[in-house]
């Protein structure tokens, strides 16, 4: 019989480990989503590892298999749920091996339901609230629980504090640091707030500890994570978002520090001023503003309107001459006429983002806006592909005035046998292939730019940065 399942650390070496052989368990990983899942996964990577599973990268090797979700449109679902599908034969070919289904998809009562009647080779549901509680969780499984939603296990008090419970982190330099999760905004179409909750912060102490220590381990890039990044107030009372980013600086060292994402309802003149003061900050916003229309802005609930969004970037770039904007523009809410999608071509146009990530409306079932008559898909369509080709434009004109200039890079990854084989990017987090050895890795360079694309810069390193 196989109903014992492979067995943890905590229990390995017992005689009834269902692990092969006496070897370790393995576990395997795979990411969908922001960069608060990625972040998330690397917590759940800690934690599987503390537990005495190795890591692996080939579903084939793993005994446990975790995908971590996202739920934020249709397509980022469907996409997963064909994955799910795909490990029903990964499950099936091995007795005992275990299918765990983390991240925002596993937060909605609807796809815990899909998930126990399609594809009941997903053992367990954990979702992004109870992420501390996965090791009791999975615990509590291999001793024999049956399937489960784990929603009923109590919200541990402590999430906030519990967040630097050993992550497994990619190697040096970026390191993501989750400070705040969590929304409280209600965007009229964003699943989010139903997915990750009521907005906790870290401790401000414990955060700049952290980045302490990692800087003493080679980390130099530092990325503040938080759906609402700018709402941050230290529970230990020290203060928001701004202080948060003295106190990180504060460290000694070279490094960067970035964070996103920000809310153009919370980007306050104090954040603009804390960013232009502190050396380590990265002139890098990303400052999503949805649609460039009052009236979808006001549908949207987003709290602020076009023109006072195009101000706010006015007095950040007045403030900070070499600041990147980037922004996201979703296309086709439910309502929105020619008119308004004009105003959002507008906008763009005026703003000059430097990139611009567009999406296309979808409905998420249980948002305010799902109860809105949603439009053609054409329609949608034909929008997405103008502002698309309105934006592809003006990065292609913001990459070529940086051709010819020395830009200082971080260069965070080799890939031998390319052409150029260095990946780095600009303090505005620009990628840079470059042409200069591995030993760059993890340093930063002075690298002149040769030529470029829409996405891309490209060039060689002429020293150190
Ligand atoms: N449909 C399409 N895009 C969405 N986003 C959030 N919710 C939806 C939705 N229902 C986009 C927003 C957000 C980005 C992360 O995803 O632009 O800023
Ligand atoms: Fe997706 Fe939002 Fe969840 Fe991130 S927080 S995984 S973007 S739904």
């Amino acid at each position: 019989m196989n109903t014992i399942r492979h067995e943890t650390a905590d229990t390995y070496g017992d005689s009834r480990s269902g692990a092969r052989h006496g070897k370790r368990p393995a576990a395997c990983t795979r990411t969908f989503g922001c960069q608060q899942n990625e972040a998330d996964t690397e917590r759940l990577r800690g934690q599987l590892s503390a537990m005495g599973y190795a890591l692996t990268d080939k579903p084939g090797d793993a005994d446990l298999m975790l995908l971590n979700t996202c739920a934020v449109r249709e397509h980022a679902e469907s996409r997963a749920w064909g994955h799910i599908g795909e490990l029903s034969h990964w499950k099936a070919a091995r007795p005992g091996r275990v299918l765990v289904l983390c991240g925002c998809m596993a937060a909605l009562p609807e796809n815990a339901e899909k998930a126990k009647r399609s594809y009941p080779h997903v053992d367990i549901l954990v979702e992004p609230r109870n992420i501390d509680r996965f090791p009791d969780i999975l615990r509590s499984f291999l001793r024999g629980a049956k399937h489960g939603r784990y929603t009923d296990i109590p919200q541990a008090p402590d999430y906030a504090s519990g967040g630097y419970d050993a992550p497994r982190r990619g190697a040096p330099p970026r390191a993501w640091m989750p400070v705040i999760s969590g929304c409280d905004n209600y965007c009229s179409y964003c699943i989010v707030p139903h997915t990750r909750g009521r907005e906790r912060s870290l401790p401000m102490g414990g955060i700049a500890a952290e980045i302490a220590a990692l800087i003493e381990k080679g980390y130099k890039d530092f990325t503040l994570l938080g759906q609402n990044v700018n709402s941050y107030r230290d529970p230990d009372g020290g203060g928001g978002f701004p202080e948060l980013l003295r106190r990180v600086c504060e460290n000694e060292g070279d490094y960067l520090v970035r964070f996103m994402t920000s809310h153009p309802k919370d980007c306050s003149p104090a954040l603009i001023e804390a960013m232009a003061g502190l050396k380590p900050v990265a002139p890098h916003l990303h400052l999503p503003v949805q649609s460039g229309s009052d009236r979808v802005l006001d549908a949207m609930n987003r709290g602020y309107t076009a023109a006072r969004y195009l101000s706010l970037l006015d007095s950040a770039r007045a403030a900070m001459p070499s600041l990147t904007v980037t922004s996201d523009i979703m296309v086709g809410f439910p309502g929105e006429t020619d008119g308004d999608f004009e105003d959002t071509l507008s906008l763009t146009a005026r703003a000059r983002f430097d990139m611009l990530f567009t999406f296309i409306y979808s409905p998420r079932a249980g948002t305010p806006a799902a109860q809105m008559p949603d439009l053609p898909r054409e329609v949608k369509q034909r929008r997405f592909e103008r502002l698309l080709e309105l934006q592809n434009g003006i990065s292609h004109e913001k990459h070529a005035a940086l051709e010819g200039t020395v830009q200082r890079v971080l260069a965070d990854g080799y890939e031998p046998g390319n052409d150029l084989p260095l990946t780095a990017r600009t303090p505005g987090g620009r990628l840079a292939r470059l042409d200069g050895g591995p030993e760059w890795v993890g340093r930063f360079a002075r690298a002149e730019i040769t030529s470029h694309t829409t996405w891309n810069l490209f060039g060689k390193i002429i020293g150190e940065g």
